[in-house]
């Protein structure tokens, strides 16, 4: 496959792409690595370790038709734009999407091959060409509960999340470090001074977070201190599109959407960076012993980590602190509940925007390359 054109790479997500890309050598897979720019068409290109042409314009069908393949993190308005423009004008290349606009659409297919290989590839032999990148807390909790879908032992389950600025974008990190440094900044003084009163600082703190003094442009609220029990627009039955998207795409991804498994549960936004974390309560279609569950999980995927029921290495290991920045998606907390033997406790964490984003299209462009 020659021609690869890359669409807002710039960006957080297309960021991290460019670097897993990089680090991962697939630009030595292609024989044609094109960079589109929505403002700055003529400039250079980046280094990706072999010659490339000036950025092109990401607006240009002309030029975009002259790709084999199409990977965007341009965002959901870009794609709206642009890539019915391109169909309609007969272009047949791949195209690979982290935006969510397409994801339900019947001619698409989210992508997490880890989890869906087999889907992925009935959908190539079908002369499927789009393929998009699941929601990041979807994505997450199929690569950490792989084992247990691959058996088909779930009758049911829910995800209450814990999910990072990141997932908002840029800016919203950006209000976030900026929330809790006011905060701080408030409390400097009493902090330094060890008699001072606990009772003190907490009343500076709770008043500068409700003062409306912090920054809330994104986030609409203060999350610094504080926590966001929404994430994303409303639906009619009360539910919000994120959680929404738990049960739609879960199922679309496994290729189930006729006998789909019954998803739901609360996702919320915390003051964490850029790793999403979920409590999975689990309904096992039979009783399964715990050794036999955490042997399915940990061989489900090369990136899955079962980590043990412990309290010090759960702490340790099973923290955005130690997955930030890194592939590995550990899984833990694993004890059957209180509700009975078929009940499973479970809880996750995963960097939202390397499983969650970039890491399922550059494998997708390798499926589609090799
Ligand atoms: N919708 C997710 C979030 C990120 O807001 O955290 C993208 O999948």
């Amino acid at each position: 496959m020659k021609r690869v054109g890359l669409v807002g790479w710039r960006g957080m997500v297309g960021s991290v792409l460019l670097d897993r890309m990089c680090a991962e050598n697939d630009f030595a897979q292609i024989d044609e690595p094109v960079f589109f720019t929505t403002s700055q068409a003529g400039q250079a290109a980046p280094d990706v370790g072999k010659p490339v042409p000036v950025l092109q314009d990401a607006n240009d069908i002309a030029t975009l038709k002259t790709m084999d393949v199409i990977i965007t993190c341009q965002g959901g308005d870009y794609t709206q734009a642009i890539y019915p423009q391109l169909r309609q004008a007969g272009w047949q290349g791949y195209w690979i999407d982290a935006a969510s606009s397409l994801r339900m659409d019947d001619e698409a297919v989210i992508i997490l091959d880890p989890v869906n290989h087999s889907v992925i590839d009935t959908a190539m032999a079908d002369g499927k060409t789009t393929f998009v990148g699941g929601n990041c807390t979807v994505s997450l909790m199929l690569m950490a509960l792989g084992g247990l879908f691959k058996a088909d032992a779930i009758e049911w389950m829910t995800s209450m999340t814990y999910q990072a600025a990141s997932g908002g974008g840029a800016r919203h990190m950006r209000e976030l470090i900026t929330q809790m440094g006011l905060i701080r900044d408030e409390v400097a003084n009493e902090l330094a001074d060890p008699a001072s009163a606990i009772l003190d600082i907490d009343r500076k703190v709770a008043d500068i977070i409700a003062s409306g003094k912090l920054p809330v442009d994104n986030f609409g609220v203060p999350l610094a201190g504080s926590l966001i029990p929404w994430i994303d627009t409303a639906l009619d039955n009360g539910q919000s599109r994120e959680e929404w998207k738990a049960m739609a795409e879960t199922n679309k991804i496994l290729g189930r959407m006729a006998n789909p498994i019954a998803i739901d549960g609360t996702c919320v936004r915390i003051g964490a960076m850029r790793c999403h974390s979920q409590a999975f309560t689990i309904k096992l279609k039979q009783a399964i012993p715990l050794d036999e569950i955490e042997q399915m999980l940990a061989a489900a995927n090369d990136w899955v980590r079962v980590i043990p029921n412990e309290r010090d290495i759960t702490a340790r290991e099973l923290s955005p602190v130690k997955v930030t920045g890194n592939l590995h998606v550990p899984v833990g907390r694993l004890r059957k509940m209180n509700l009975g033997d078929t009940y499973l406790n479970a809880f996750s964490v995963g960097d939202q925007l390397l499983w969650g984003a970039a890491e399922p299209l550059r494998r997708m462009l390798r499926i589609i390359l090799e």
